[in-house]
């Protein structure tokens, strides 16, 4: 006779039930812990078993895909990469680290950084042709708009790194789209202002190269502030990376059909582009230039409350944050410490938004709905005042999200469970009809 274990019996799996009342059926759905955060119910057999659909227009209960690069916690206002928390990294780590640590899963040695350094630094430069895209723009074009047309024709430059199926070449695709976006960001800003562009300096680190190529001229020469660069860097850091954001999950949806990987990076600085997502951060000081005093603060604060008007409080609220956005914390320290560095005192916009943020935050309906303000609400004005134009600002993002998005990309092509993505739908249009000839219509 076999002894009995006498361990206890294996938990059985976790699943969930769903039940159709109008037959009486029922269906048990398996359940995905998660190492943190909600464990997910698995409806990839959903319709074939049930014939039918789950229905959630903008993914607010969906997860899209598995990931281990970044973790939100909404409720607490927790922010992690690759489990390190965003405050830690903002103030201790830079972005070159952050990029490292997003794509590789760990923090850097410091032999590791120093390799990672010199070989973005060694991908900065454009191929000269890419300079005549320019020309092709009006200058008034919005920066975002040559972003999109600039990213997306570096796949017509680069067939060696198109290949997605040779994780050599999605590493130095990775590596020239984070190295490049910069100077491409810069040449747009130029371009508008009818100045020549400034060649990147491999002697200089990632942001300072940034300022050094967007505020140089070759007339003079050009100091970088280590106060402004390390500013950039850390707005960089806080920018990086985000989940499953708009921006993102259009990059994971662009390239889930092979798309190239340059493809994939102008899809997503199309997404971001929008109001409601990376290009909140421009309509944040068009919002602040428009109320202009504090005196009309409360007319905005009922505006934004008013269902009948289409006003929103930008830069305020967030799809997963109820809470803080710590990013808008972090960015709300560095907006004193750049406006001290410049001397700007009492900068009317900062003391305009800090009282919006106060009365918004003492607002019932602000309380209630879990608005808070989120990276936008500061970023601009930390911009501003290190002399963007307003059309950069979403510009700044797209530079720095390069790298959430390409570390994203690449762990989606290598999950081997990754397909194309095909959502589908609730029909409720009409039901098959009989084609009318045009002699007999009304
Ligand atoms: C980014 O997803 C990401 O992670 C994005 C991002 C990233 O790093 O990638 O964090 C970057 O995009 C930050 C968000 C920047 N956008 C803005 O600041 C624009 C202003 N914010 C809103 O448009 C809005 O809050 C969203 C788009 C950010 C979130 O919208 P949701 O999740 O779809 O929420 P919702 O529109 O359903 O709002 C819930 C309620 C609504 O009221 P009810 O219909 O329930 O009565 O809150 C209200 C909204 O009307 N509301 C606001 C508001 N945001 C939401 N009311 C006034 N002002 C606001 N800003």
């Amino acid at each position: 006779m076999t002894q009995k274990s006498s361990a206890a019996p294996a938990p059985s799996p976790r699943t969930v039930t769903v039940t159709d009342n109008s037959t009486g059926k029922s269906w048990e759905l398996p359940v995905h812990e998660a190492v943190l955060g909600p464990a997910v119910v698995d409806v990839r057999q959903l319709y074939g078993t049930t014939g039918l659909f789950t229905f959630d227009p903008g993914f607010t209960s969906t997860g899209s895909c598995e990931s281990k690069i970044t973790f939100i916690d909404g409720d607490e206002g927790v922010l992690l990469h690759r489990g390190y928390r965003i405050e830690d990294l903002a103030e201790h780590s830079d972005f070159m680290e952050v990029c490292y640590l997003l794509l590789h899963g760990e923090l850097p040695s410091a032999a590791e950084k120093q390799g990672f350094e010199q070989t973005i630094t060694y991908h900065t430069m454009l191929h000269e042709q890419l300079t005549y895209f320019y020309r092709g723009f009006r200058r008034d074009a919005h920066p975002m708009a040559i972003m999109v047309g600039v990213v997306g024709a570096l796949s017509a430059f680069y067939h060696d790194s198109t290949d997605i199926s040779d994780p050599h070449q999605r590493m130095v695709a990775s590596h020239r789209l984070i190295a490049k976006m910069p100077t491409i960001a810069a040449m747009a800003y130029k371009f508008s202002i009818g100045q020549p562009f400034v060649y990147p300096r491999n002697d200089l680190d990632y942001a300072a190269n940034f300022l050094h190529m967007t505020f140089s001229v070759p007339a003079e020469a050009y100091k970088v502030s280590p106060v402004l660069a390390r500013a950039m860097d850390r707005i960089l850091i806080l920018h990086a990376d985000h989940e499953q954001n708009a921006s993102t999950s259009t990059v994971r949806i662009s390239g889930s059909s092979g798309a190239n990987p340059f493809a994939c990076i102008a899809a997503g600085i199309a997404s971001l582009w929008g109001p409601a997502h990376g290009g909140a951060n421009e309509a944040v000081l068009a919002m602040l230039q428009e109320i202009g005093t504090k005196e009309r603060i409360p007319e905005f604060i009922e505006r934004a409350k008013d269902k009948n008007d289409p006003f929103r409080l930008m830069g305020f609220g967030h799809r997963v944050y109820k809470n803080y956005d710590p990013r808008a914390s972090v960015m709300r320290k560095s907006c004193h410490e750049v406006l001290d560095e410049l001397g700007i005192k009492d900068e009317p916009l900062l003391a305009l938004a800090m009282e919006l943020e106060r009365i918004a935050l003492e607002d019932d309906y602000f309380v209630e709905k879990k608005l808070f303000p989120n990276v936008d609400f500061y970023s601009g004005i930390i911009l501003k005042a290190m002399g963007f134009p307003t059309s950069m600002f979403t510009v700044l993002f797209a530079v720095a999200r390069t790298v959430g998005w390409v570390a994203q990309w690449k762990e989606m092509i290598e999950d081997p469970s990754q397909k194309i993505s095909r959502p589908r739908q609730l029909y409720t249009g009409h039901a098959q009809r009989d084609f009318v000839p045009l002699s007999q219509r009304d």
